[in-house]
């Protein structure tokens, strides 16, 4: 989500809360002296330079050192890796039009938007919003965010489990005349619907042989996971005192995911889903904890008030986290401590309780993405915390990879937080109770934990203690599948000051957003030793700089973007990024709409592939495994609608697409209601998607 989401009744509901008051330092600050040494040179130079950058930077770096340059660029080298995408098609200008925009030679379809039916007695999507909380527990949630597709061994490019985050809700379009809040109070079946439309679907789909399209089969896997879906808790925290609750005295329980953003994905074939913004969720009117205040969980009211639903329900209240009774296992002053983490899914089996891994952590998890894993070794997730001057984790299981294991792994391990070092080098530090340098770091800072438990309730502020690098709000990672290199979005910080950039976070403010990328000594995922540069400054093309520490070229208007946000890459070796602007920068930026980029780390070059309708944000991607056929979500189309007026009416106004040069399509206020929907990309001649 963006800086500027609708806010139902509270407008101050806190995205991205800034509430890191630590001391520690700033990427950006340690970037600025990095690069200021380096001499970097400003969007000067050509192109063609950037084809004899040669190797994704890391990797040159060593390059170079093997073959010094007479002209302090990189000699070429012969890749290592094979991976080394022609992005065959012609870039997408820059557009505001109401619709989908992909170039020529390809096609579109969409699929699964909003109150699609996929369970239960299948209800019809009503499309003026009139359909109730129960119908909305059985039909396809709102704005689809991060998403994987697990394919069915019989047909897997033509068959199989897509598994969609919903993040949150825009009450001005769910409901038929906007949000009520009557004496104080929001209707029980408007929270039960706006609590539904939170979560996880899982979808069977089907491609059609005769037309190639792909449709939703309506059967036993297709499950909806809510904001009030029961729960496991495992992990370090399982049982503390922290997470005991009315609801499950021992802690061993929870209700519901919430504001599931990015996502991830395990090699034993299940879903991880990841919760982000859930801190404005709650509301606590007493003196709050440190695992509320340093998360920014609301004094004055809940985001979506649903603490109020009439009736007072007990589903309802306990988002009401105000200490009220004489003891935590009486009332729910802990319940934003079940919020958080890492939550384990099994698409393949419908009646499997989602399980929260506590051991990953609690933060403002944007995803989680795990290295190639490798037999014998410990496997590894990263984790970016999206809030400014947040910070970038990694988890490292205890247990070695072998072909047999499941999710049990995660719950033992270490997690780790990035510091970023001025000279390009980087350490990963441990949360760890039993670590000395952590214990140490603990005394010598007067922050102190009771356990593990403790540790991760509270990881943000054990992440203080061991003076991990303060970042542009960390969005989505990617971890190249041959080179094992490990790109992240740093999407924007309106907060970072002159004198808090460092090397990693060089710009103050950093309106533009930056992506990051490091690779780990030895090139083993679990190393703790990194070295890192920076893929890319985004922005106009006044203001960026393709792999600045090279000497790269400004972007151009075939790939000006602004703060990226969605990444993967995919089977090919492509980088997709994808763009999360708010709506100032979408309606007086040069940026147009929310768009997806395509990019080559090898030689740095950047695409525009896709634009999105208006006010959208173009998140989510992932192909089947032979890249043909794109699966990516639009969420939230037309964000600035008020209560039938409406910015977007994509996709049920029919322009599902579009291709360069095609009218502009404008939205009519009183159109079609807008809604949040995966787009399935083909190529016309049935070839690779980008390439
Ligand atoms: Fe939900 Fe950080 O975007
Ligand atoms: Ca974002
Ligand atoms: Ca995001």
């Amino acid at each position: 989500m963006n800086e500027q989401d609708n806010a139902l009744i509270e407008s101050n509901h806190g995205d991205e809360p800034l509430s890191n008051h630590s001391d520690n330092p700033h990427f950006s600050t340690i970037l600025e002296k990095r690069l200021s040494r380096r001499q970097v040179l400003t969007g000067s130079l050509s192109a063609a330079v950037v084809g004899i950058l040669g190797l994704p930077g890391l990797l040159a770096d060593a390059q170079a050192k093997k073959h010094p340059s007479t002209t302090g660029l990189p000699v070429p080298a012969k890749p290592s890796f094979t991976l080394n995408p022609t992005l065959n098609f012609k870039a997408v200008p820059v557009t505001r039009s109401d619709t989908v925009t992909i170039p020529a030679g390809y096609k579109a379809q969409v699929i699964i938007p909003w109150g699609t039916p996929i369970t239960g007695n299948y209800p019809a999507y009503a499309p003026d919003a009139s359909n109730s909380g129960t119908d909305q527990e059985q039909q396809v949630g709102a704005h689809h965010d991060g998403m994987h597709y697990f394919p069915f061994e019989d047909n897997p490019n033509g068959h199989g489990l897509l598994v969609v985050n919903h993040e949150y809700v825009d009450p001005n379009i769910l409901h038929t005349n906007g949000p009520t809040l009557v004496d104080g109070q929001r209707p029980a079946d408007e929270v039960r619907k706006e609590i539904a439309a939170h979560g996880v679907s899982v979808v069977e789909l089907e491609k059609e042989p005769a037309n190639g399209d792909w449709k939703v089969v309506n059967g036993p896997y297709n499950r909806r996971i809510t904001a009030g879906t029961p729960m496991e808790i495992r992990g370090p925290a399982r049982g503390s005192d922290l997470v005991k609750t009315k609801y499950s005295p021992n802690g061993t329980e929870a209700r519901g995911t919430i504001n599931n953003c990015g996502h991830g994905y395990t090699p034993w074939g299940t879903y991880l889903t990841c919760e982000e913004n859930w801190a404005g969720y709650f509301v606590n009117r007493t003196p709050r904890p440190r695992e509320h205040s340093r998360y920014g969980v609301s004094t004055s009211n809940s985001r979506y008030r649903w603490d109020t639903a009439q009736g007072g329900a007990d589903e309802y209240v306990r988002f009401d986290a105000s200490t009220k009774e004489s003891n935590a296992t009486k009332d729910y002053r802990n319940e934003p401590n079940t919020q958080g983490w890492i939550v384990e899914i099994d698409p393949f089996d419908p009646s499997a309780k989602p399980i929260k891994r506590t051991a990953m952590g609690r933060f403002a998890h944007e995803g989680c993405w795990v290295a190639p894993p490798q037999p014998g070794k410990p496997v590894v997730f990263y984790s970016g915390d999206d809030a400014q001057n947040e910070y970038i984790y990694k988890f490292v299981t205890k247990a070695r990879y072998h072909k047999d294991v499941r999710g049990d792994i995660l719950d033992e391990g270490t997690l780790y937080v990035a510091r970023f070092n001025e000279d390009g080098t980087g350490e990963w530090l441990p949360l760890d109770i039993n670590n000395r340098y952590f214990h140490a770091m603990s005394l010598s800072k007067g922050i102190f934990f009771l356990d593990q438990a403790d540790v991760l309730v509270n990881t943000r502020l054990a992440a203080d203690v061991v003076g991990a690098t303060k970042m542009d709000r960390p969005e989505w990672g990617a971890v190249h599948p041959q080179t094992y290199e490990v790109y992240m979005t740093l999407t924007n910080n309106s907060s970072r000051t002159e004198s808090g950039i460092d090397a990693a976070n060089p710009r103050a403010p950093n309106s533009y957003g930056h992506i990051i990328r490091w690779q780990e000594q030895g090139n083993q995922p679990w190393a703790t030793k990194f070295k890192w540069d920076i893929f890319v400054l985004a922005g106009p093309e006044g203001d960026s700089q393709v792999l600045p520490e090279l000497g790269g070229p400004a972007l151009t208007p075939d790939n000006i973007f602004a703060s990226p946000d969605g990444l993967w890459i995919d089977q090919n070796g492509i980088l997709w990024i994808q763009t999360d602007m708010s709506g100032s920068q979408q309606s007086s930026g040069p940026f147009g709409n929310n768009q997806m980029l395509a990019a080559n780390p090898y030689t740095g070059e950047i695409k525009r592939f896709f634009v999105g309708a208006e006010d959208c944000e173009v998140t989510g991607v992932v192909s089947t495994p032979d890249g043909k056929n794109l699966f990516v979500n639009i969420q939230h189309p037309g964000d600035r609608s008020a209560p039938n007026s409406f910015t977007s009416n994509w996709p049920d106004h029919g322009n599902i697409f579009a291709h360069p040069g095609d009218p502009v399509v404008i939205a009519n206020p009183s159109g079609a209601r807008p809604r949040s929907a995966t787009v399935v990309v083909t190529r016309e001649d049935g070839g690779s998607v980008g390439m």
